[in-house]
């Protein structure tokens, strides 16, 4: 019996918890919501959720903007509601992971409150404070995320700008200063003492900035996000992960690290001694051809080759949903197999197992300062007119809430839920789906991606057809899966429908 990482062996299922379910019908979703769809979770068949932030917050980016690490917002629910959800999870053997956002606080948390007092409290230098450049003018050229503005504010009463990567109402946290260092890591075993089973840490990357805050080339000058990628971090990286591991229950931290360019999220993996995992978002940005995933899936592949371990994300909160963004449900079907069958942990964004779309929102209805909330559209429960939510939802609902809702397609076998049903299914019982070597199979036909994964005896074969017409193929095997509902079962007869995908053995 091989004992690997239980992350390494998981699915893990993203709520955005305003999104998910409204326990207490005003119209936002909340800890009660999710506890009171535990079953659901549980019957998909995933092995951990994490929560976007359901900390204090005023809410100017809906959470990534903290108030207070340690306290649940009221509009989420109680401390007590966390605690019934972390138990509702382990008693069905899901674990539960937070968002932990190390790099700004909210401009309302008391740190920064303090911070920006005076320039001589203790504070101070927590946080980034610079003074103007000769002409009164930003410290330097870096631009915020967002709004395309600087990423400095003055503060007219202490005469110096702070730094924010995000919102100016997102203060940038000095992580130079070892107090902060200390705090921050306070806040981890917070969590972690109480229960809970590891962390997704929101731009990670962002927080070994240093002392040095050098002028950035112009390629990189519109935005840090993709710009800072410093040796700092690694260290600070280092002193997290032993944090993590004095722990027995084998905490993880998954990073949002948003370097795009080669290798460069993988190397936040350090030598199995910083991140367990990091993103790769190379899924989300890339076109739906077999030419531009083949590259994706092999550079992931590459990058995150022995000993390393690789994520792959179709959707998430803060891009176009995949079933949108890929046009048809025959595509985000075949993806839902691409996504459960790669050697990879893939994250699953609560809703794809629903097939949802984005929500169309009309000009009145935006409320997010970065055009992202069609992704978070409320998640239909029910048929009825309010979807099992209270009378006025947060957001509209996404298109076609009456017949995608979980409630008509709990019981239809030819619903995207049970697809993903049978995916996990199949994904536990497979040694080679969740933990197999992963093999490109050349089949002879361009626009298929196929694949063999192996460990052991268990052998699979994937091919996943990325285009607008029916693909023939040179293999043969027995069909354990696949994307359309009416594929008849046994033996394969060597072709694919337009945007189809199956899963074999003995091929
Ligand atoms: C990345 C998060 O995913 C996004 O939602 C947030 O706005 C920024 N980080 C800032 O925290």
């Amino acid at each position: 019996m091989d004992t690997l990482p239980w992350w390494q062996d998981a699915v893990i299922y993203q709520i955005y918890p305003r999104s998910f379910s409204d326990g207490n019908g005003d119209g936002v979703g909340d800890l009660r919501g999710i506890c009171d769809r535990l079953d659901h979770i549980a019957d998909l068949g995933v092995d951990a959720v994490w929560l976007s932030p359901i900390f204090v917050s005023p809410m100017a980016d809906f959470g990534y903007d903290v108030a207070d690490y340690t306290a649940v917002d009221p509009v989420f629910g109680t401390d007590a509601d966390l605690d019934d959800l972390i138990e509702g999870l382990h008693q069905r053997n899901m674990r539960l992971l937070l968002d932990w956002v190390p790099n700004h606080t909210s401009d309302q948390h008391p740190w920064f409150v303090e911070s920006r007092s005076s320039r001589d409290n203790p504070k101070r230098d927590w946080y980034v404070w610079r003074d103007p450049a000769p002409d009164g003018g930003p410290p330097n050229n870096w631009i915020a995320t967002f709004k395309g503005v600087p990423a400095w504010t003055l503060d007219e009463a202490t005469g110096q700008y702070y730094l924010h990567s995000f919102l100016a109402e997102q203060p940038d946290l000095n992580w130079a200063n070892p107090e902060v260092e200390e705090a921050m890591h306070d806040v981890l075993r917070h969590w972690l003492d109480r229960g809970v089973d590891g962390f997704r840490a929101d731009v990670v990357h962002l927080i070994g900035k240093g002392d040095q805050l050098p002028e950035l080339s112009d390629d990189h000058a519109r935005a840090i996000v993709v710009a800072i990628d410093e040796p700092f971090t690694h260290e600070l990286l280092r002193r997290i992960r032993s944090l993590l591991d004095s722990y027995a229950h084998q905490p993880m931290m998954v990073g949002e690290v948003y370097l795009l360019g080669p290798g460069q999220a993988a190397t936040y993996l350090g030598d199995s001694d910083e991140l367990h995992l990091s993103f790769d978002f190379r899924p989300v940005h890339t076109a739906w051809t077999a030419d531009a995933f083949r590259a994706a899936l092999a550079t992931n592949q590459q990058e995150f080759a022995e000993p390393r371990w690789p994520t792959w994300v179709m959707s998430n909160h803060d891009r176009q949903r995949h079933r949108t963004r890929l046009g048809s449900d025959d595509a985000a079907r075949a993806a839902a197999v691409l996504t459960l069958t790669v050697r990879a942990t893939p994250f699953l964004y609560a809703g794809e197992e629903l097939g949802l779309e984005d929500a169309v929102i009309p000009p009145e209805r935006v409320v997010d300062p970065d055009g992202r909330d069609g992704t978070r559209a409320p998640i239909p429960w029910t048929a009825g007119p309010d979807h099992g939510w209270g009378p006025d939802p947060w957001l509209p609902f996404p298109p076609d809430a009456g017949t995608k809702c979980a409630e008509v397609q709990r019981d239809d076998p030819d619903s995207f839920l049970a697809l993903y049903r049978s995916l996990l299914r199949l994904r536990k019982e497979s040694p080679a789906l969740r933990r197999g070597s992963f093999e490109w199979a050349e089949v002879g036909a361009p626009t298929v991606l196929a694949f063999r994964r192996r460990h052991g005896d268990d052998e699979v074969v994937v091919a996943v057809n990325i285009g607008p017409d029916p693909a023939e193929l040179d293999l043969e095997g027995t069909i354990l899966a696949g994307s359309r509902s009416d594929r008849p079962a046994g033996a394969f007869d060597g072709t694919l429908a337009a945007n189809e995908a199956v899963i074999l053995t003995g091929g």
